[in-house]
């Protein structure tokens, strides 16, 4: 049997599955992402990682084949291989992944790279809810927001092989600073750091309104602790959901009225929270698109079970890339 070992590098996790050629996840690993920025020994403890889990894999099913590594990365370039000036981890620069992986795994005769969210959307065109659709768009929430769009059945790389950021949309004229820079982009209001910010925000507008929120630290306020309040029916937590997808789906809409997509997928944390950010943002998509897209695009959560969706994607690289 075959099987190939998808990477998906996020702000705070790298998270690694060996997967066969159905997309179903067999061994699943993964270590922190380092604030170190030491990318020599992060490629080391990765390689390490996988490693054991290659181990594991063989001891378990003696005659298997690994063929390759997929790696989806935030600001990850397919062409290059390279990951560059990611504003969400700690390399700073350009960073070769693709050649330093080469050189821990020689025998390994596919290593392909592509951006994060592009990954998840791979995985659910080919596994997961997209299957059969031609044109969506995948937009994934986490430390960053960001998209991989579809067209006529294809990922879309453009001329320099980094389109799809839609999470640096601007929204606000001078709105908040996003961690790339600029300002009042979606992913300042709509990663998870943004919804911690729209909290803190809120907490002072109420100052002194009883919320779950106040009693935690900048550092300790997750999305799942404000879920976790809003469905207890905290107020404040409530009105984070409410504006992190008020602010969604004006980003979308602008999406939509570039693309025109059958469907935009969600996925990463947030989404676990289901109608609380699915309402409000399907409600601002709504009021913000043109006449003749109204009431025709879905908004669906991704189907890949487990959250899979980015590493199955990374992993759907190597056939990718073996097919060519
Ligand atoms: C980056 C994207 C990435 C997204 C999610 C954004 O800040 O620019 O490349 O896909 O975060 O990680
Ligand atoms: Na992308």
């Amino acid at each position: 049997k075959r099987f190939s070992i998808g990477i998906d590098i996020g702000g705070t996790n790298t998270a690694i599955g060996i997967v066969d050629e159905d997309g179903n996840v067999s061994f699943k690993g993964g270590i922190d992402t380092p604030g170190h920025g030491d990318i020599a020994r992060y490629v080391k403890d990765l390689a390490a990682e996988v490693t054991e889990m290659a181990k594991n894999l063989k001891l378990s099913n003696p005659d298997c084949e690994i063929l390759g590594i997929g790696i989806g990365a935030p600001n990850g370039n397919y062409y290059s291989g390279t990951i560059e000036f990611a504003p969400n981890l700690s390399f700073r620069g350009v960073i070769h992944i693709v050649d330093l992986l080469k050189k821990e795994f020689p025998e390994y005769k596919y290593i392909a790279l592509t951006n994060d969210a592009n990954a998840a959307a791979i995985g659910e065109m080919i596994y997961g809810g997209a299957k059969g659709m031609r044109n969506f768009v995948m937009y994934t929430l986490g430390t960053g927001v960001g998209s991989g769009i579809v067209v006529n059945g294809d990922l879309v790389y453009g001329h320099d092989g980094f389109a799809g950021e839609c999470g640096h949309t601007t929204l606000i004229p001078g709105g908040r600073l996003c961690g790339c820079g600029a300002l009042g982009h979606l992913e300042a209001y709509c990663s998870a750091s943004g919804m911690k910010r729209t909290a803190f925000e809120l907490l002072a507008k109420y100052n002194g309104v009883n919320s779950i929120l106040a009693n935690y630290s900048f550092k300790d306020l997750t999305s799942k602790v404000i879920y976790d309040a809003a469905i207890q029916g905290d107020e404040i937590a409530l009105e984070v959901f409410e504006i992190t997808g008020k602010y969604l789906g004006m980003g979308m809409a602008t999406t939509v009225h570039h693309l025109s997509p059958e469907a935009i997928f969600l996925f990463g944390g947030p989404t676990a929270a289901g109608d609380l950010i699915f309402k409000p943002a399907k409600a601002s998509l709504e009021e913000n698109l043109l006449p003749i897209f109204k009431n025709k695009i879905k908004l669906l959560p991704s189907r890949l079970s487990h959250g899979d969706a980015a590493i199955v994607g990374a992993s759907a690289l190597v056939w990718k890339e073996k097919s060519k």
